[in-house]
């Protein structure tokens, strides 16, 4: 397959750090372009897809469709968290829809019957010498948990998980201790990319979010925090004298108490972090042009009252649709052929997307050393 524009990657990626520029228009628009992106960064990458309190209860499960491939997300008898491939091993009918809670997995084409472990427990009238009903399973997909978050790869010879360097700047929330509130799903007409580097930049939101965030985190209190393997991070912080958002852990610091902790686990998580809130994006690509958005919110403790929470779930879909709608706006304009490669701001503002060319660049490196491309 001919990559287009690869050795464009490389050089934006070498650009001098005082002089950074943003990918062109057609890196989010080439068809060509995402099936590589498919077939390498996505394909190998580790890609959160919930919390590990959706599925607190036994039997608890939900389904979702990542790069094409059907997933199971379910806490089995043993209250091990499994991803398990949600296609039958009969004719590849898949076993659930939705989410909620199961004792077992029954295929709606012939009755095939699996255990929450991913095994099989019954095939009727299987007269088949070739077919060992003790060895038939659902694929089991590599998990890793981190913080409550529930990540997976689909690819067996992946890297293992690496925990991100973040402790500078989540050590003291206590993250796996939030608590979910919320969850929802969206398709969004946007290429994945633009979504990971709209949530990751600071420099639009007193622009975008006049009304709903500036006031609390508006575009010129937005500072740069610690990036490194697989991840960014900055902080929007709030302005001086606002009224608390919640006290959260008790191990916080005021600046930290002050501020909105955005961090994005690349490919495909972005998240914010505040003291009693925690808003999770996990982004399903689609297509060039299209992508699946859940999002989760979770709170600490009992920080925050039913009806802050409620208001707090209003704003951020508020928030997510300003978003969404810049976002679908913007996807037709970078098919110009004067949707050029444009400079970015400085770091507190726009490092972050140099921090994903970057990343973005050193995976396409490592695909050109192994000989994968
Ligand atoms: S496809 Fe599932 S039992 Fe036939
Ligand atoms: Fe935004």
């Amino acid at each position: 397959m001919t990559i287009p524009h690869d050795f464009e990657l490389q050089r934006i990626a070498a650009l001098p750090a005082d002089r950074p520029m943003c990918m062109p228009g057609s890196f989010y628009t080439d068809p060509v372009r995402f099936e590589h992106e498919c077939d390498t960064v996505l394909r190998r990458g580790w890609h959160c897809v919930g919390r590990e309190d959706e599925v607190p209860n036994k039997g608890d499960y939900f389904e979702l469709t990542l790069l094409n491939e059907p997933l199971l997300v379910v806490r089995g008898q043993d209250g091990a968290i499994r991803v398990l491939a949600n296609v039958c091993q009969h004719r590849g009918m898949p076993l659930a829809e939705g989410a909620g809670n199961a004792k077992k997995f029954v295929c709606s084409y012939h009755a095939w019957t699996y255990r929450l472990d991913g095994s099989l427990l019954r095939a009727s009238q299987m007269n088949n010498a070739g077919f060992d009903p003790k060895t038939c399973k659902l694929h089991q997909h590599r998990v890793h948990f981190w913080k409550g978050f529930i990540y997976v790869s689909l690819n067996a010879h992946a890297m293992p998980f690496q925990e991100p360097e973040l402790d500078a700047v989540l050590a003291n929330y206590e993250t796996e201790t939030f608590r979910l509130v919320h969850r929802d799903e969206e398709i969004w007409n946007c290429n994945w990319k633009c979504l990971v580097e709209n949530f990751m930049e600071g420099y639009h939101l007193s622009v975008v979010h006049p009304i709903t965030l500036h006031g609390y985190t508006p575009t010129q209190r937005a500072r740069k925090l610690a990036s490194g393997k697989d991840f960014t991070s900055y902080a929007a912080n709030y302005p001086e004298g606002i009224p608390s958002r919640g006290a959260g852990a008790p191990g916080l610091s005021d600046e930290e108490r002050n501020r909105s902790a955005l961090f994005a686990l690349f490919p495909t998580q972005v998240a914010s972090q505040a003291a009693s809130l925690l808003v999770s994006l996990y982004i399903f690509p689609l297509n060039v042009d299209q992508i699946r958005v859940k999002w989760t919110m979770s709170v600490y403790g009992d920080d925050l009252d039913d009806e802050t929470i409620a208001q707090r779930i209003a704003l951020w879909e508020e928030v997510n649709a300003e978003d969404r709608a810049k976002l679908e706006r913007l996807q037709p304009t970078l098919k110009s052929a004067y949707a050029v490669s444009g400079p970015l701001a400085e770091d507190d503002y726009e490092g972050t997307i140099r921090d994903f060319v970057l990343w973005l660049a050193a995976q396409d490196r490592v695909d050109m050393s192994v000989g994968v491309a």
